[in-house]
Formats: structure tokens, sequence, C-alpha cells
């Protein structure tokens, strides 16, 4: 009895000794192995009588299972262990960041484009859009630009090696005017015979193209033109409309804006609009944002509308000068260089 407890203390030292499930394996041959010390007490069994071999094997079996339920905890504590340490080291971070695919975003000058064309439909302003290669009828004539005109010149606009049809190639729309004819001429031909004529209220933005090229011009940038015209349409009236078109863009109505005279083919009289914030980064420099102009009774026949009848305002505002101040951009260049650095502070 003293012999058999003696026996399973030492069993259980053995498997705590063991390190490893290969080591208890070793230990426990030690014990319960063919020549283990407790498959000897059983052998042993053979040399006793009938009567003590009874209560000595009931003993010597006690003995053996509890050497084999240590056994068993021992097991399951060094699988216990190998799990811990596993998830230890070959734990999962969930702190990592995962693997996304990028999400895409729309372009700043877009987005400028996207809130004028709000802002003008809040004012019942149609939104159009047209070619970007144009004739020079479209482009000039008809916008009332003499022959001699600069910007017909090979240094401002971009032409195409393609023949309009009339002996003068096509062109890169240096702006987007031709746009108040194509609209104007649809419209007229749509209402053909109604009176009155209901009014034009549109506005046309998109990229136009001229050959200048530095931090503030590239040789694509975008405009947008606008046009108001029916019977009774004045230049207060514009005053009134981009006044309160750039206060919505800028989100304050503390900011002024200037007609300062200048001229344009197409407009008679003609205006440059200047704004000014009142506080701010930019607070009390005048900023040139918009041609403008009453439009030129030649511009209303080519139209084909009664120049007679009809009478409104048009202008044509940069919509990269818009975005940049609206942004903070100093460089218009930034735009158009697809840098995601830039691109992606405006998702
Ligand atoms: N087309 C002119 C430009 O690109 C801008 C402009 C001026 C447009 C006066 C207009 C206008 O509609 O009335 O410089």
């Amino acid at each position: 009895m003293e012999a058999l407890s003696l026996l399973v203390g030492q069993a259980e030292q053995a498997f705590a000794a063991a390190r490893t499930p290969a080591e208890l394996e070793d230990a426990k041959a030690r014990f319960l192995g063919k020549s283990g010390a407790v498959t000897m007490q059983l052998k042993q069994l053979a040399t006793l009588v009938a009567d003590e071999k009874k209560t000595r094997g009931a003993e010597i079996n006690a003995a053996k299972q509890q050497v084999e339920f240590l056994l068993g905890q021992r097991r399951q504590a060094l699988a216990d262990a190998e799990l811990a340490q596993q998830l230890r080291t070959e734990s999962l971070d969930v702190s990592l960041p995962g693997r996304h695919r990028g999400t895409g975003g729309l372009h700043p000058i877009t987005l400028a484009a996207q809130r004028i064309e709000a802002i003008f439909g809040s004012m019942g302003f149609d939104v159009a859009d047209g070619p970007e290669i144009e004739t020079d009828w479209y482009s000039f004539t008809a916008l009332n630009n003499p022959e001699n005109h600069p910007a017909r010149s090979m240094q401002d606009t971009f032409y195409v090696d393609v023949n309009d049809g009339e002996g003068r190639p096509l062109n890169l729309r240096p702006h987007t005017s031709p746009m108040q004819i194509r609209y104007a001429q649809a419209h007229a031909r749509k209402h053909a015979g109604a009176d009155p004529m209901p009014e034009i209220r549109v506005i046309a933005p998109g990229r136009t193209y001229r050959v200048d090229s530095d931090a503030t011009h590239s040789p694509m940038f975008h405009q947008v033109e606008g046009l108001w015209v029916g019977e009774n349409i004045s230049f207060k009236d514009l005053k009134a409309v981009y006044l309160r078109f750039i206060r919505t863009f800028f989100e304050t109505d503390d900011l002024r804006i200037r007609f300062r005279p200048s001229y344009f083919p197409f407009t008679e009289p003609s205006a440059e609009i200047d704004m000014m914030f009142g506080s701010g980064p930019l607070q009390g420099r005048w900023l040139e944002v918009s041609g403008s102009g009453q439009v030129h009774p030649q511009v209303i026949r080519n139209m084909g509308l009664d120049a007679e009848r009809c009478i409104g305002f048009a202008f044509g505002s940069g919509v990269d000068r818009l975005a940049m101040l609206r942004y903070g951009v100093s460089d218009l260049r930034l735009f158009f260089e697809g840098d995601l650095r830039f691109l992606t502070q405006f998702k």
C-alpha cells in the first residue's frame, strides 16, 4: 500500500516534469508501459495466493487508475499550454488596417460645377451641355467677333486640322459662349410661333481651351456660361442673380461684388464682375470672377431671335477660379495633375 502511493506520487512528479507531449509519453512508458512500474506490480500478483491476489489486485488497479488520471490531466495541461502559446505567437492583429479597395471621389472641379448647377437650378436656370470642338461661326462670328479679333489668332485658340465645311478650321472652343447661340437657336426653333416666346434662362458649364499655361492658366480650363433673355431682362437682374449666386456659392453674405466697365464684342454694355470677401484670408481684395454684359442686338439676331423684343444678360465665369477660391488652392495646375495626395482631400 505504502509502495503504491509512493508510486503514484512518483508518477505525478514525472508527469509534471515532462515539458512536451513526447516527454510525457516517455514518462508514461516508465509507469504504464510493458515493463513500467505499475505493470511490474501487476505481474507480481501471480506470485500471491488467491486471497491476497484479490485485495492486492484491487489496490494496484486503483493506483493504476490514479496514474492514468494524472496522465490525462497532464496531457490536457500540455495541450492547453501549447494552444495558448500558439494563440500568443500566431495572433491575429485586429488593429491592423484592412486591405481595402480605394473608394473614388468627385474631382474638386466637378464638385464646384455641381454647386454652381444647383444654385442656378434653384433660380430656374436650365443646365446645357455642348460640343468642345466648335466651328468658327459659333466660337466667333455669331458672337459678333470682328474678323481681326485677337481671340481668333493662333496664339490664343487651338485649331483642329479639320475643315468646318466653309473653309475654316474647327477650333477647341476658347470659351463657353458658343453655347449661348446653340441653346438660344434650339429654344427659338422649339418655341417658333409662341407669343410671347418663353424666356431663355440657362447655364452651360464645361471645358474650354486656350494656348496658355502658368500657375493661374491651364490650356484646358472650365467656364460656366449664363444667359437670361426675355422681353424685359436688364442689368439689374444680372446684378441680383450674380450676387445671389456668389453669396450662396461661398456661403457668406459678407461678400460684395462690383461691375467694372469692360469690352466684349458680344455684349453692350460689358462689365467684369469682381468680388471681395468682407473677412477671411482674402478679405479686402477685389478678385475678378466673371465677364458679363447685356447681350448685343447682333448676337440676339444671330440666335434667331427678334432683337426688337428680346433683351437680356449673359456672363461667363471661371469655374476653376471659383473652385480655387472656395477650396483655398493657390496653383490651378494642381487640379489637373491627377495627384491623389491632392485629390483625396476633397472626398
Ligand atoms: N467669353 C468671355 C471670355 O471667355 C467671358 C464672357 C464675357 C462671357 C461676357 C459672357 C459675357 O457671356 O457676357 O472671356
